[in-house]
């Protein structure tokens, strides 16, 4: 077999992927991008490697979430801040209902390029090219903004490294201080969820209290006063991720450096296309997103190729078929990896089977739908006997009103509002936590239908 390069995706079919017409410039870019510093490090790309491998096994369980897509525009450090506080209190309430560690991981510093079901757009009888994502086009309506550019790689580079400077920070520097959850509650949050988290955090707060008490305090345990969290993204822009991509000295193998997972979606999947190859030579963690066309066949032919070790930790799989459709496609896809024997974590990505248009014209997802595709993928996994390993939301700590109904119902009529997505529908803030609540529930009476069986 001959040796991965990291440009061999070239030779292989594209999908998705802007053309580029200056190539003088993009050739400058793509330079430029590659003299400068990786994102992340090898290490961390292995460390969240083993602990998705623990997901897999259902001694962790995965929440990765954020934004559909990043945006140039809505840059802030209040945005990261909100998004991330709200995913530090799913996660805990996560953690208090599966009882073991919940791996973060934020669709954030890198979620930039879009696959779209449709190349070009018609408005008004005009039709432009489709907006890619702010990494390479622009979101306006006119034929100028909807030109490939690829000095936005440049932007997006430097927005994922103050993004990922921030979280950085945010992790260690106090702010994810286990002693501080009672703070995180925001403002909006509805008020039964203020309960039901203030129970918790109350518990947490005995907990730390009497662990001051003994003698093990909450400041000299690391566990306690940092939390561990990633960064991941959809390996989209295969010129960014090439010129990103750096070898790793100490293994010799190459690590994708724009972050620590990336993922392939479900429109760029073809076991002979670009992207599979592209990602089938990083050492990263890889998702692989999972729909209702993905065949058992195909899936087979992915977890050779992306995984040819079988090594636990490398490959996710993101099922995501719409409400009411796992029962349909995910078995036949859990049997194709249990006859390959395969080593996998599963994860319920609720959102992207379940985009409608409201009747007023925006794109959205009921609530109820996201809902009932988590319950049905805990349902199968149930019934298969394997392990429902995390969870995957489109969502932000932001009070938007994009996806319609939740406890404090946002309508079809409320979605103009505060719809501020650049692509698809996100979770808000309240939502996000809700959604949390009832994922934790589902895992409480996992562990105890376990525990049940185990004893006999
Ligand atoms: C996404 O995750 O934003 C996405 C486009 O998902 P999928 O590839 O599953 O449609
Ligand atoms: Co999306």
């Amino acid at each position: 077999m001959t040796e991965w390069q990291k440009t061999n995706w070239r030779n292989k079919p594209r999908v998705q992927m802007p053309d580029y017409i200056d190539a003088a410039a993009l050739a400058k870019v793509e330079a430029q991008l590659s003299q400068y510093p990786p994102l992340v490090f090898a290490g961390e790309a292995r460390r969240l490697k083993q602990h998705l491998g623990a997901a897999g096994r259902g001694e962790a369980f995965l929440l990765q979430g954020g934004d559909c897509a990043e945006s140039f525009e809505q840059f802030s450090a209040d945005a990261i801040r909100d998004t991330f506080k709200v995913m530090l209190q799913m996660a805990m309430v996560l953690t208090y209902g599966a009882k073991v560690p919940v791996v973060k991981v934020g669709r954030m510093a890198g979620q930039f390029a879009k696959p779209r079901s449709a190349p070009t757009e018609v408005l008004d009888g005009v039709e432009l090219p489709s907006y890619r994502g702010d990494i390479i086009n622009e979101l306006a309506f006119t034929p100028e903004a909807r030109i490939p550019n690829p000095s936005k790689m440049l932007q997006a580079y430097t927005q994922a490294a103050a993004t990922l400077n921030l979280l950085r920070a945010f992790s260690t520097g106090g702010f994810a201080d286990m002693s501080m959850v009672h703070s995180w509650t925001l403002g909006f949050t509805d008020e039964q969820d203020v309960q039901k988290y203030s129970e918790i955090a109350d518990r947490i707060q005995d907990t730390i209290d009497f662990m001051d008490a003994a003698g093990i305090t909450a400041d000299t345990t690391h566990e306690f006063s940092t939390v561990e969290f990633y960064t991941s993204h959809e390996g989209l822009l295969l010129e960014y991720e090439e010129a990103l991509t750096r070898l790793d000295s100490t293994s010799g193998n190459w690590l994708a450096g724009s972050g620590h997972m990336i993922w392939i979606g479900d429109r760029t999947r073809q076991p002979d296309g670009a992207h599979v190859e592209f990602c089938s030579g990083v050492l990263n963690p890889i998702g692989l997103k999972c729909g209702p066309t993905t065949t058992a066949e195909d899936l087979k032919v992915l977890m050779a190729k992306l995984n040819p070790e079988n090594e636990e930790g490398r490959l996710t799989l993101i099922a995501r078929f719409g409400a009411g459709k796992a029962g349909e496609h995910l078995p036949r896809l859990v049997k194709a990896v249990k006859e390959e024997g395969a080593k996998v974590t599963w994860v319920c990505d609720p959102m992207h089977g379940n985009t409608i248009k409201s009747a007023t014209g925006y794109k959205t997802r009921p609530f109820d739908s996201v809902l009932r595709e988590v319950r049905d993928f805990f349902g199968v996994h149930q019934a298969e006997g394997t392990v429902p390993g995390g969870v995957h939301f489109e969502m932000t700590g932001l009070d938007v009103t994009e996806c319609t109904g939740g406890v404090r119902a946002v309508t079809e009529e409320d979605l103009s509002d505060r719809y501020h997505t650049a692509c698809d529908p996100r979770l808000n803030a309240s939502q996000s936590l809700e959604l949390a609540f009832l994922v934790a529930e589902e895992l409480t009476n996992l562990r105890r239908d376990r525990k049940k069986r185990a004893a006999g």
